[in-house]
């Protein structure tokens, strides 16, 4: 017996035990070693039914998905199904244990199983479309054979996974064992020992409704823009409602294996493992000693300092606000109030209780980690680090959301420039996922090791950024948006810009984002991270002048309506045009390739320079970065994958 897969009898039961840390992933001896299990307790004439349970945190997290990256993935896969019909096709009961997580190959594992049991904490899920997959063990056909073509449908083509409640509701499982899981699985066993088997693959499905999958489609073209394996997804649940089993597992095959040779899977596995490896930090390990975060403080209630304390209340940590004047610190309050207003009126109290207004430094001396959020201007921000310095207790974390600032001018003015850090949250920082974490000479480990830490609990992906004008993200949006109105110098229009970048994967085109993020800001980020340029954008500063700096003026490089809607304005084409023809630059017509490669090759050359200036520790990180604060499409990778993809 290999040591990924234990095999124990507990009397007449069967106990089978993956150990696979640190998720129980289907590793290649994982899945050889739970065949040969299931045939062995076969074979003992003292066992007359069977658990299969995980050790540690987790059920099965699902296939090992560094096997999808290697040519014998194919191999692999193979070896899955055969232990899935092994476990199906198994004369003696078994009952399936699930704690933790039971998603992708793990569910369909549990799945494969005659009955279910499951903690009331776990959950279960088929995630696979996120990494650019389908299911590819019988997901797709066991699952609306358990739960419906609807429930099969969301959960293959959407990945979000389900509680236990749900999973109960649904039919996946057959019952939620409070205490200890392995004793009440054995002692079910026992229970289901002489009943006659009863196969997933056997049940019928429902007549479905045509009117599901082609309502799925709708939405996963909205939901997963450009992305094909919600599509097969949903072709493969079809199928499953059409074919008998066996051909239903033949379709889902075909199309798992499309799937699994795609650009796009590959992208995502890539960005699966990227956003893994941005804790890996030379000089930093899992023995680096960390502040406890318990309490925190927030010196200004803008638009990040309150997006940043409802991201802490969020995790369950308190917050103080500090201002300097009531009216900015009620329209602060006012702003948290009304993004609250859609929870139940109970948790919004709640919530808002854990916010402390204020206008002195009052209890800041207790606060773990003070963050300053004021404006974008160096003497303002040292003001505040010298002020904090003399509050706060040793040991507190001193951290700045700078965009762009030097973090060791700002850490200068104290006293212990070892504990100030950037942390830099992206807007809406209770929604965006990103932080990009910026150390500077003296920061000590600890500190970005808590920054680390704290990135996790919030819910967020910290990333280290070198302490350079503009960090990794906005460094390089700038010469992205250089770039952009460059293009409309040269012939381009604003909505083939916009439409092109869009159309490539991008949340919004770029002369969107100017605009939703405001011209203003934006020439601010070029004054700061803008190397000195042979060529400058000439559009930028007119509009700006023109007092047209974007959604929040109703005008910008669009005009926008009272809901914010865009439509093309004459004025800016002609601002443009005449703007470019007294530069006596050349006009032309510009295609969406070209639009496409100068913007995207500009982000690429940018990151490039970053990574020889070692600015990003590596070339994923540049990439989480761009996927999780830029809107750049997961399932192109990033800019630096997308620069080193295999032709399309
Ligand atoms: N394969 C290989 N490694 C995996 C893995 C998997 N399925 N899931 C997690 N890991 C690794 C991570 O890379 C990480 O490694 P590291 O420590 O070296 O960086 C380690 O396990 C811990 O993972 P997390 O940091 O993500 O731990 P969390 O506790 O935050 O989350 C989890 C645990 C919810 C299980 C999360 O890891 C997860 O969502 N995993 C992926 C689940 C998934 O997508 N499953 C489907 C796989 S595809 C499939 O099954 C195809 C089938 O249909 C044939
Ligand atoms: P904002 O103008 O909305 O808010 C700044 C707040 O700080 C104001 O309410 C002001 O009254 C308050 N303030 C000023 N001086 C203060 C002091 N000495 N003590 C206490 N409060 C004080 O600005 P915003 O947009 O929230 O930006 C804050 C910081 O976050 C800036 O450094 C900015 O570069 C950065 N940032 C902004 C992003 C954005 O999209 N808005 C994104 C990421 C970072």
């Amino acid at each position: 017996m290999n040591t990924l897969v234990r095999f124990e009898r507990d009397r007449d039961v069967a106990v089978i035990s993956i150990d696979n840390p640190p998720v129980n992933a289907l590793s290649p001896g994982v899945v050889e070693g739970l065949k040969g299990a299931i045939e062995g307790a076969n074979a003992d004439a003292e066992a007359r039914a069977i658990v299969v349970i995980g050790s540690g945190r987790t059920f099965i997290a699902g296939a090992d998905v560094h096997e999808f990256q290697k040519p014998t993935s194919g191999e692999y896969v193979a070896n899955i199904r055969a232990c899935l019909a092994a476990i199906e096709n198994s004369a003696k009961a078994v009952v399936m244990a699930i704690h933790g997580a039971a998603l992708g190959g793990g569910l369909e594992t549990a799945m494969a199983g005659h009955y279910r049991l499951i903690a009331p904490s776990a959950q279960v899920g088929q995630p696979e479309v996120k990494l650019g997959l389908i299911p590819g063990a019988g997901g797709t056909q066991r699952l609306p054979r358990q739960a419906g073509v609807a429930k099969a449908v969301e959960m293959c083509a959407f990945g979000a996974p389900i509680k236990a409640q749900d999973a109960l509701a649904a039919g996946i499982v057959d019952r939620i064992v409070d205490g200890d899981l392995r004793a009440g699985a054995v002692a079910f066993a026992r229970e289901v020992a002489d009943k006659p088997i009863r196969r997933t693959s056997d049940r019928q499905i429902a007549n479905a409704d045509p009117a599901i999958f082609s309502a799925a489609r709708d939405q996963a073209r909205k939901k997963w823009r450009g992305q094909t394996a919600p599509l097969a997804a949903i072709d493969a649940v079809e199928a499953a409602a059409k074919l008998v089993f066996a051909e239903g597992l033949k379709r889902e095959a075909e199309l798992f294996d499309e799937c699994l040779r795609s650009q796009q899977s590959k992208a995502l596995i890539y960005a699966f493992f990227a956003e893994r490896a941005v804790t890996k930090i030379p000089g930093i390990s899992s023995s680096t000693p960390t502040y406890d975060i318990a309490r925190a403080a927030i010196v200004g209630a803008g638009t990040m300092g309150g997006g940043i304390a409802m991201a802490f209340v969020n995790a369950g940590i308190p917050v103080l606000i500090k201002e300097t004047s009531q009216e900015a610190l009620d329209r602060g309050m006012a702003n948290i109030r009304r993004n609250y207003a859609r929870l139940r009126p109970e948790t919004a109290e709640q919530k808002l209780a854990m916010i402390t207004p204020q206008l002195t430094f009052d209890g800041v001396d207790q606060a773990d980690i003070i963050i300053e959020a004021v404006f974008e201007n160096l003497a303002a921000k040292q003001q505040v680090f010298h002020e904090i310095d003399v509050i706060a207790k040793p040991g507190c974390v001193l951290a700045t959301n700078t965009s762009s600032l030097d973090i060791d001018q700002i850490a200068s003015v104290t006293a212990r420039p070892e504990m100030v850090i950037g942390l830099h949250f992206f807007s809406p920082a209770n929604i965006m996922r990103l932080i990009e974490i910026v150390r500077g000479g003296a920061t000590r480990p600890e500190v970005t090791a808590t920054a680390l830490a704290l990135a996790k609990r919030l819910g967020k992906i910290g990333v280290i950024a070198g302490n350079c004008p503009g960090f990794i993200g906005n460094r390089m949006i700038n010469v992205y948006g250089r770039e952009a109105q460059f293009l409309l110098e040269e012939g381009a229009s604003v909505e083939d810009v916009n439409q092109a970048l869009f159309d490539f994967g991008m949340a919004m085109g770029p002369l969107a984002m100017f605009d939703l993020v405001g011209n203003d800001v934006m020439r601010d980020i070029a004054a700061i991270s803008g190397p000195a340029a042979a060529r400058n954008p000439l559009v930028l500063p007119r509009l700006c002048a023109l007092g047209r700096l974007g959604q929040k003026t109703g005008k910008g490089w669009s005009q926008y309506d009272e809901n914010r809607k865009p439509s093309p304005d004459p004025e800016v084409a002609a601002l443009i045009e005449n703007t470019a023809r007294a530069a006596g630059i050349q006009r032309r017509v510009i295609s969406k390739e070209e639009i496409v490669d100068r913007c995207i090759l500009a982000l690429v050359n940018e990151g490039t320079r970053i990574l020889e200036e070692g600015m990003a520790l590596r070339a994923s990180d540049i990439d989480v970065i761009y996927l999780t604060g830029y809107g750049f499409p997961a399932w192109r990778g990033g800019p630096m994958f997308y620069a080193k993809r295999e032709s399309p």
